[in-house]
């Protein structure tokens, strides 16, 4: 196999209460990657379509660059490829765009190489492609973009990273307004210490949301989808939240919340006809505000990374 094409999935990180410890992923968008063997060592990135010039060409300072650079360096091949870089969702968006870049070139460089690392030997690699891309190795976005579904990652040090369940009827909604959030600015805004009985709050919900989860009890998720940490402070980032948030409510959405770090804004649903009544409920807002949007309604992806040629 001389070279392959990999789509990978955006994704909803933080799923409110559980801030850079649960994400999932969704089907639709994501990115794809295009990775060409050559008999040259070295890694070079040919061409990015769709980020408008913004994302640089050097591999080593580019998010789907330095994950491949370091699988080839760490099995030890001096093999060269050649990158082609399909951004299919907005920069700054909240959902795991340099994630999905990631996650989707690790991906096509193992499989080039017939396979030598298992998938989630792959995992710090793409973490850091997001390290790069915004300071911080976070793996709530790479996680579920390379697994699919909801996961959980119980610990950074040691990585300890568990798939979850999803119930079956479960829809999300996601709205994109037209402003662009950058994940560190989004991170150095919060607060670094918290009051227990935000704590408490919080580590109840997670339990709650991750219980709900394995039980497909919809209206748990829903009452553990509140973040009493990490909300209150981005909230300020995106023109209109609370009312946003509440018309997905009203629409009978199950729970809605920022999607990692914003703006974007998601909810889940149990049904589509909800998800997409959501999603109409949330564009009349950010329309009377004059902020262009756009909506995605996905069920939650079960796979991860696709091979599409
Ligand atoms: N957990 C990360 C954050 C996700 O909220 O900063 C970034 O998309």
């Amino acid at each position: 196999m001389e070279s392959i094409k990999i789509f990978a999935p955006a994704t909803v990180a933080n799923v409110t209460c559980g801030f850079d410890v649960i994400g999932f992923a969704v089907d639709n968008p994501g990115d794809e990657v295009m990775v060409k063997l050559v008999n040259k060592p070295s890694v070079k990135i040919n061409k990015i379509v769709g980020d408008k010039g913004r994302l640089p060409l050097d591999p080593s300072k580019n998010t789907v660059g330095i994950p491949i650079i370091n699988f080839l360096e760490h099995i030890g091949s001096d093999q060269g490829c050649e990158i082609t870089l399909y951004k299919k969702m907005p920069l700054g968006s909240g959902l795991g765009s340099s994630a999905s870049s990631a996650v989707a070139g690790v991906f096509a460089i193992n499989e080039l190489m017939g396979n030598p690392l298992k998938r989630e030997e792959l995992l710090p690699f793409a973490m850091e492609g997001e390290r790069l891309a915004c300071g911080s190795a976070h793996a709530d976005n790479v996680g579920p973009s390379l697994y699919g579904g909801f996961v959980l990652i119980r610990s950074y040090d040691p990585l300890d990273v568990i798939k979850l369940p999803t119930p079956e009827n479960l829809y999300c909604t996601i709205i994109h307004p037209h402003i662009e959030v950058e994940t560190k600015d989004a991170r150095n805004i919060l607060r670094k210490q918290l009051l227990l009985k935000d704590a408490i709050i919080q580590w109840g919900n997670v339990a709650g949301l991750v219980s709900g989860l394995y039980t497909s009890d919809y209206d748990l998720i829903g009452r553990s989808m509140q973040d009493v940490i990490v909300e209150p402070t981005r909230a300020i980032l995106i023109p209109g939240f609370y009312a946003v948030k509440n018309s997905a409510l009203q629409a009978g959405a199950i729970g809605a919340g920022i999607s990692g770090s914003g703006p974007s804004i998601f909810a889940l649903s149990k049904d589509e006809k909800t998800a997409r009544r959501a999603g109409e409920n949330m564009q009349v807002i950010f329309s009377g505000l004059a902020i262009g949007s756009e909506v995605y309604i996905s069920k939650v992806n079960p796979l991860g990374p696709l091979i599409m040629d």
